[in-house]
């Protein structure tokens, strides 16, 4: 059986086209742009990459965007102060500081710094706690983003063995969360195992869904995936290529060709989960809008 390859691509068009058409009624009916800005700090080329295509995302719905540029030797200090400006700023809806940070940065210190109600990344604890208790916020946008995923193409959850690999803040724990939740999609039984886990093969056998995201150029093969699964690859890896242009080609945590020969459904490489997290981005920024007002 020939397996269906999950389009990023198209849901997140999709989800954006709904975006759009609700800045325009916010825009008609007199309300202010909704407006997302970002904090990029040093020069990291994937992280650049990310941060434009944000930005980008904003320009395609309607949203203002503000793009923040700091130096790579930027101190903590100045970046909380940045932090707390856009706090302060009534026009900016929501931002998100841009991961990793530089080594001399305190990650958590800085996403505690960020204001709950503009944590449009969904990585502030008060965001995470409000998703453990099922309370309306913002969902971290790669995990939602697969959720939309699976409702777009209405693919069965309840009752099903769902692996996470991976159990990153900002990925696999609340991914393994969103999956086990009573709702729709979700109502997974859910394996959360990491780098510690024994017999992973096994268990990973055993998954009618299975999402990848150990951050391992494709880790998983086709003997770790049940026939007629579902398989989700959050990984992008750049791997050197001097045939390309741009010198280098994705890969994900999954090899995909034998993979795919196995699966009812599995999401590609790119083209899969990274356009959903953009597109979850911007929702998140419409419900900072509207939990506001
Ligand atoms: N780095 C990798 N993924 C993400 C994300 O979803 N948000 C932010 N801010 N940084 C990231």
């Amino acid at each position: 059986m020939e397996p269906t390859i999950i389009s990023g691509k198209e849901v997140s068009n999709s989800v954006k086209d709904e975006i759009a058409l609700e800045v325009e009624k916010i825009k008609s009916s007199g309300g202010k742009t909704p407006h997302l800005a970002a904090i990029l700090v040093g020069e990291d080329g994937a992280s650049r990459t990310y941060v434009n295509a944000k930005v980008k995302a904003c320009e395609r719905v309607g949203f203002g965007s503000t793009l923040v540029k700091l130096d790579a030797d930027t101190s903590e200090e100045e970046l909380l102060n940045t932090i707390n400006q856009l706090n302060n700023d009534n026009d900016i809806d929501g931002f998100i500081v841009q991961l990793p940070l530089p080594s001399h940065i305190d990650e958590q210190k800085v996403t505690e710094a960020i204001a709950p109600g503009k944590d449009v990344d969904g990585f502030h604890p008060v965001s995470l706690g409000k998703m453990l208790l099922d309370l309306p916020s913002f969902l971290p946008a790669t995990p939602a983003g697969i959720v939309e995923m699976l409702r777009h193409y209405n693919i069965p959850t309840e009752g099903k063995h769902c692996v996470v690999i991976g159990r990153s803040h900002i990925v696999g724990s609340p991914m393994s969360v969103l999956m086990a939740r009573n709702a729709n999609p979700g109502n997974c039984t859910v394996t959360l195992t990491h780098s510690r886990t024994q017999n992973l093969n096994e268990i990973c056998a055993s998954a009618d869904i299975l999402i990848v995201a150990i951050g391992k150029p494709e880790f998983v093969t086709a003997d770790m995936v049940k026939e007629g699964a579902t398989v989700i690859d959050v990984g992008i890896h750049r791997i050197e290529d001097s045939s390309k242009k741009s010198g280098f080609r994705l890969l994900g945590d999954v090899k995909f060709d034998e993979v795919a020969a196995k699966c009812e459904f599995i999401s590609p490489v790119p083209g899969g989960v990274g356009p959903m997290t953009i597109a979850s981005l911007l929702k998140n920024t419409l419900l900072a809008v509207q939990l506001k007002s």
